[in-house]
């Protein structure tokens, strides 16, 4: 399988007054052509950094980056500013957070359409890129006539359709969101993952798909990789299951258990006592070891083993029940 993007323990620090404080702790992680990668994790879990740190759009002066991140062969830390300009859009797009309340007022939407097929494209006839931008509008579900409005005559879900109609302009491998439908109503969320879906079997499309929800992620993606205090404390899939039926990392079962099902009304939703560590005083063994209903007194003192497999648990206890069940399965 061919990794469309490769991350290859990356690390960010941000630069503070005090000192620098961790971010995303030596990140490894392939996203394959043709799959929907989930990232869950609490708020603060590092999940937008890693997005940016993909996109090269952490200043240095801000944040101190190590490791490498591929593009198919290409170093993007490697690149130059007018080769990395290239890249982004045409080879990797992305969705920010929040990104649908970042449209210019001022421009239509067929405005904004013109402006990328321009800024790529200088010499591309207006005819085309008005042809080009209905069939976008049209993939995403929105009427061709969209392209005349401005953003304030738009819903928040229809400019969520525009912005991601717009990340797939140039036609990228890979597409990066960032809870992309956090502020919209569950009903329009799951219409628009559903048409994401829909997009990326049809383009064979590499996704990165953010998320505090690890419901919503799952009920969509191939793979999910669990993040917490900045570092994948597992990558589970359909075959090892996402559901908690299968031993999970005890951070995912938390995260399943705190999430409303609903077909499921007689479990009890239970969130996750405690707080995430603090980033600047991490300990040395387990980083979710003060909140772990399963800790043993070896996860305080010893490292996380790492993997850089399709999937894995990083737990000293569940993941060798998983290793375990894996082995019992192949015999
Ligand atoms: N520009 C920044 N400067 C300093 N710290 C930051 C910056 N952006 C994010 N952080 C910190 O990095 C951590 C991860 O944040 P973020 O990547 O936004 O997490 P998530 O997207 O999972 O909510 C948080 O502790 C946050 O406060
Ligand atoms: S390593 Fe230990 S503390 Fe960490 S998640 Fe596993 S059981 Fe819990
Ligand atoms: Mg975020």
């Amino acid at each position: 399988m061919n990794a469309a993007l490769l991350l290859d323990h990356l690390c960010v620090s941000y630069r503070s007054p005090t000192g620098s404080v961790p971010a995303l702790r030596d990140v490894s992680l392939a996203l394959y052509d043709d799959e929907i990668l989930g990232l869950v994790g609490e708020s603060g879990s590092g999940k937008s950094t890693l997005a940016q740190a993909v996109m090269r759009l952490l200043e240095p002066d801000a944040a101190d980056i190590r490791g490498r991140v591929m593009v198919g062969d290409r170093d993007l830390y490697g690149l130059t500013e007018s080769e990395l300009r290239q890249l982004r859009w045409r080879d990797v797009a992305m969705v920010f957070q929040s990104s649908m309340n970042a449209l210019n007022p001022v421009l239509s939407v067929q405005d904004h359409f013109t402006d990328t097929f321009w800024a790529h494209f200088p010499t591309m006839g207006l005819a085309d890129i008005r042809r080009k931008t209905a069939v976008l509008l049209e993939q995403v579900r929105l009427s061709p006539r969209v392209a005349q409005s401005y953003p304030h005559e738009l819903s928040g879900g229809m400019r969520q359709r525009v912005v991601i109609a717009l990340s797939l302009a140039l036609n990228p491998r890979v597409l990066i969101l960032d809870e992309p439908t956090t502020a919209l109503d569950v009903v329009v969320q799951r219409s628009i993952l559903g048409q994401v879906a829909a997009l990326q079997r049809e383009r064979r499309l590499a996704v990165l798909l953010i998320s505090h929800d690890f419901t919503l992620v799952s009920s969509l993606a191939h793979r999910v990789a669990v993040m917490y205090a900045g570092e994948l404390m597992e990558i589970t899939d359909r075959e090892t299951g996402l559901e908690n039926t299968m031993p999970h990392h005890p951070y995912t079962t938390g995260l399943i258990n705190a999430t409303p099902r609903i077909f499921d009304d007689q479990v009890r939703i239970e969130g996750i006592p405690g707080e995430p560590p603090d980033m600047a005083h991490l300990p040395v063994g387990c980083s979710f070891y003060d909140r772990c209903p399963k800790r043993l007194s070896i996860c305080r003192t010893t490292p996380l083993p790492q993997y850089e497999s399709r999937t894995y648990i990083r737990c000293h206890v569940v993941g060798t029940q998983r290793v375990e069940g894996d082995l019992a399965h192949e015999r």
